[in-house]
């Protein structure tokens, strides 16, 4: 930046991850691209608050805190808890991170419904939805399941088939049941709330292709403008895990409608902080706005774009808060060419992956992938081992490690006091406006390139001056040091041109370099006659084994959560899809994943009894739950054992007293909300209404061991 250029003042946001789930390394991508952008507009002397939230509230997060016994408060409260540890350790420099279920959010929510209200850009009309008779609540799309209408497949999500590739409506379903108890959906009416959004259809069509949506978004968003767009519903019944409806007594705000106004309501959070003083209605009051004095950008998932470009600044406009300078969206995350996947092991969770690897190789690899197109990007992990080894360990802390020993051991571990080699260093200083271009643009992959290019120019420099050869020359010691000198400083201009990404990196660095913190303007001026401290490896190779054992890990992992998924009977969704929306590596088109294979060891240790039900009886509070008393007969593990089962859609708890089932007899007691569970029972079946337990005239007898 020029220095009498006045800084900006920019907001930006990642998009918010649901609290009901571990971070995975799609996500990352968008985190890492947001915090690179964040970082570099740091360095270059600008203001960039990042400040963003966990998406607390909808159905799926009501449902999972409910089969773990717990209150959703509690879950996301953990999940908050967890996000922020991975965050940290990816490095991800945010400002703020809040939550949507907090007194901000709820404050902005009604005060924008309400404003949207009193402009006439709320409709009411009473409406058809699927509802669960047992379960008193309606569903979304996503919580129907059945046939399918075209091919017959068992088991399909009301909205699509997974082995025919249909689309229809949750009313074609044939023998549709709720994921949530097994029963069959009624259709039961309901009075839902609307945002008009046609009310802005003139203006979001000037808005779409005013220039702050990329061009393939904006294409894709005049399509739908051009059909015409239907009257959003922003209303979900009770039960419903959210915020109510100013005046209403059961109708709760949709999820989609409160998790971006988690922006202003983090933001809201992050100013009413002690540690500064910034004027929240600079950044987000329309008026105070109009000469664009702050920038507002949302780095999103290209699946999201329908919120955030066409309902998002409608919302915004009617309520007459400021607009989006740009959204920038970009693509999804493939793992060896290939879709993530649970089944192949290649959904990584951020945590297993940072127990076995370092953070900043992955952003980088991101960096030398990432483009401002919505391409989807690759994560091939035998190219990520090559391209760390080569580019960052091979050529860019090679630099330093040539250099520093000579100047250490001959020089006092003092640089020379000239440039050997001006012309050579000016290239490194005119390469700064195009690497800021880069990183401006979020063209990351070509800000690496041309680092890389500068790195292999340092390292060309050195290899011909032959340093190691000279130093043996008593009279030519001062070439030494010169040519060290500058390999010292061509390497101080590339870690500064790498911050952004690497700012551990650059932290050990500023510490060898001995000059404080590297900041861009100072490439401009090499470090002469100063003093660097004694060189320690900066960054380590990356093994092969270290990777396998990452996979290996994220495998048993997805195993054990996909055990634990068939025994709890949960349906695997988390999300609402009766909308477009998912992360960036959403997996709900994939086929029902096998879970990866265990050895047999693993299994022997599964000691499977034939059990006797004694008692069976309901559970106060809880929807699929039934409570069961086991007689484990007269084997060496006789006794009772006091057992939650998931069963209840399926059985009523007199039909099961004196009925055998197999029960895991050796799985540590768990303590639930209920109390404790002391083991799991099998069923077989395909879930709601059909799960069997065995008749005690099938021959087998409690306390016989299942083989
Ligand atoms: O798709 C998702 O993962 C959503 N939780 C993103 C919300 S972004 C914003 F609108 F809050
Ligand atoms: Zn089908």
């Amino acid at each position: 930046m020029n220095p009498v250029e006045k800084p900006r003042k920019i907001l930006i946001t990642s998009a918010l991850p649901y609290a009901n789930g571990p971070i995975h390394l799609g996500h990352m991508v968008e985190y890492i691209q947001t915090d690179i952008w964040a970082r570099f507009q740091r360095l270059r002397g600008n203001s960039c608050i990042f400040a963003w939230a966990d998406d607390a509230h909808g159905t799926p997060i009501m449902l999972r805190a409910q089969q773990e016994g717990i209150e959703p408060q509690e879950l996301i409260d953990k999940m908050k808890q967890e996000h922020e540890r991975d965050f940290n350790d990816f490095l991800i420099s945010y400002d703020n991170f809040h939550t949507t279920h907090s007194e901000e959010n709820k404050y902005f929510s009604e005060t924008i419904y309400l404003a949207a209200k009193a402009k006439g850009n709320i409709a009411t009309k009473t409406i058809k939805q699927a509802y669960d008779p047992e379960a008193n609540m309606f569903l979304p799309d996503r919580f129907i399941k059945g046939e399918c209408p075209k091919c017959g497949t068992p088991d399909q999500y009301g909205d699509n088939c997974e082995s025919c590739g249909a689309t229809y409506s949750t009313t074609e379903v044939v023998n549709p049941y709720s994921v949530v108890t097994g029963a069959t959906p009624i259709e039961k009416d309901s009075e839902h709330y609307f945002f008009k959004i046609n009310d802005y259809a003139d203006f979001l069509k000037e808005w779409v292709n005013s220039g702050s949506v990329q061009k393939e978004i904006a294409n894709k968003m005049n399509e739908w403008l051009e059909d015409g767009l239907n009257d959003w519903d922003i209303s979900r019944d009770a039960p419903y895990w959210g915020f109510k409806i100013p005046g209403t007594e059961d109708k709760y705000f949709y999820v989609w409608l409160d998790a971006p106004i988690g922006y202003i309501a983090s933001f809201k959070n992050y100013c009413d902080r002690d540690d500064n003083d910034i004027d929240f209605d600079e950044y987000w009051s329309a008026e105070r706005n109009q000469n664009n004095e702050t920038e507002l950008y949302h780095f999103i998932g290209k699946d999201i774009a329908y919120f955030h470009t066409l309902f998002w600044p409608a919302v915004l406009k009617s309520a007459d808060f400021r607009l989006p300078t740009a959204v920038f969206c970009h693509g999804f995350l493939n793992v060896n060419g290939q879709k993530m996947s649970k089944s192949r092991g290649t959904f990584i969770q951020a945590r297993v992956f940072l127990d076995h690897l370092p953070a900043e190789p992955l952003r980088y690899y991101y960096a030398a992938k990432l483009s401002n197109t919505v391409d989807d990007i690759d994560l091939n992990l035998k190219d990520f081992q090559l391209r760390i080894n080569s580019d960052l360990v091979g050529k860019v802390v090679n630099i330093a490690s040539r250099c520093a020993g000579f100047i250490s051991k001959k020089f006092d571990e003092k640089l020379s006091a000239t440039l050997a080699d001006e012309a050579l260093y000016q290239q490194f200083i005119d390469a700064s406006d195009s690497i800021a271009q880069a990183y401006e643009d979020r063209r990351y992959s070509k800000a690496m390139r041309e680092i890389m290019a500068l790195a292999d120019l340092a390292n060309q420099y050195v290899d011909e001056k032959q340093p190691w050869v000279l130093a043996k020359d008593e009279t030519r010691q001062q070439e030494v040091q010169d040519i060290c000198s500058l390999g010292i400083n061509m390497f101080r201009a590339i870690i500064t041109y790498l911050k952004p990404v690497l700012p551990e990196l650059a932290a050990k660095s500023e510490d060898f370099l001995n000059a404080g913190e590297l900041s861009w303007n100072d490439i401009a001026t090499p470090l002469l006659s100063s003093e660097i401290k004694k060189f320690k490896p900066l960054m380590t190779r990356i093994e092969e084994d270290k990777v396998d054992a990452m996979l290996e890990a994220n495998k048993l992992l997805l195993a054990e959560a996909a055990t634990l998924q068939a025994k709890t009977n949960t349906n695997n969704t988390d999300k609402d899809t009766d909308t477009k929306m998912s992360d960036a590596s959403d997996t709900t088109n994939e086929q029902d994943p096998i879970s990866p294979t265990i050895e047999f060891d693993d299994f022997a240790k599964i000691d499977l009894r034939v059990v006797k039900i004694l008692k069976a009886e309901h559970v106060e509070g809880a929807d699929k739950l039934l409570q069961l008393t086991l007689d484990l007969g007269e084997g060496e593990s006789k006794g009772q054992r006091n057992v939650f089962a998931g069963i209840k859609s399926a059985y009523e708890p007199a039909e099961l007293e004196g009925k055998l089932t197999v029960m895991v007899a050796n799985l540590a007691p768990r303590k639930m909300r209920f109390g404790m569970s002391e083991g799991m029972v099998l069923a077989a079946g395909p879930g709601g209404k059909d799960i069997f337990v065995l008749n005690p005239d099938e021959g087998a007898l409690p306390g016989m061991r299942v083989k």
